[in-house]
């Protein structure tokens, strides 16, 4: 044991740094406030006005940022209908449902692991959006229920970090959207956002350990995840204070 080879070492290192980001992959089976009716009620009532504190510019202008980033207007043809979005941890809705209302996407499916943020994002979905194509399904980020390349774009705000497995779930993402064009630098696949630190204190990447429902300790190992799941390209649009925003692509 005192003497592992190289190879070993290495092999050693990087099971260890796996296990920051997949550190309660079980925690989806955990009790969550999620999980029930009035928990989702709650969230979209208050509990997500307070992410304002943390950073986040608030629903609509989150879903306005997503829509001009995943969705761009050019010249020459004005705005483009995509052909479909998948909002991913829709949780209520609340940001979905200004997506939608955008029209830019033909279709959008709204996912979420509960049920119960489901029903709700289905309630809000249904008031608030006239002769819209949308549809909200019960899945798992990490075993989505979707052939490869079935989306044109896949967005997800404050998800990641509520997630069992960060990089399973981007590898998903991943495998469900289509590739980007190279030849285009407005044409991005994937925008998330997510929650890190907001003070690190004396944490470091040594001390910290990451678990579902906690903030990620720094951008970096935000980034780490996009790497890991095998994304070509990577930019972070926006951050402040514990919000990030990435913006993610990959090339046939
Ligand atoms: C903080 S909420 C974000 C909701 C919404 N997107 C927003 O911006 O307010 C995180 C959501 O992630 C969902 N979630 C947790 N685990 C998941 C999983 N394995 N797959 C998909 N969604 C999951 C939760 O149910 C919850 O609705």
């Amino acid at each position: 044991m005192q003497h592992l080879s190289n190879a070993k070492k290495k092999k050693k290192k990087s099971t260890a740094k796996r296990k920051v980001v997949e550190a309660s992959s079980k925690s989806s089976s955990k009790f969550s406030p999620f999980q029930t009716k009035l928990g989702a009620i709650a969230y979209d009532s208050g509990y997500r006005q307070l992410f304002r504190l943390l950073g986040y510019p608030g629903c609509e202008k989150e879903a306005e940022e997503l829509v001009t980033i995943l969705a761009p207007e050019r010249d020459e043809d004005g705005k483009r209908i995509l052909s479909s979005l998948l909002d991913v941890s829709c949780g209520p809705g609340i940001v979905t449902k200004s997506i939608v209302e955008s029209k830019r996407f033909a279709k959008v499916v709204a996912l979420d692991y509960f049920e119960s943020m489901c029903e709700r994002a289905r309630e809000t979905l249904e008031r608030d959006c006239d002769n819209c194509n949308y549809e909200v399904l019960q899945g798992d980020v990490s075993a989505l229920q979707f052939a490869d390349a079935t989306f044109e774009k896949v967005s997800s705000t404050a998800g990641m970090h509520c997630w069992p497995s960060p990089v399973k779930g981007m590898k998903e993402i991943k495998r469900v959207v289509k590739p980007s064009d190279k030849n285009d630098r407005n044409d991005w696949s994937v925008l998330f956002s997510t929650v890190v630190l907001p003070n690190r204190g004396d944490k470091t990447k040594e001390t910290y350990s990451w678990e579902t429902n906690k903030p990620f300790l720094d951008r970096e190992a935000v980034l780490d995840i996009v790497r890991e799941s095998g994304f070509d390209e990577y930019e972070v649009v926006r951050e402040d204070r514990a919000y990030i925003l990435v913006k993610a692509r990959y090339f046939r």
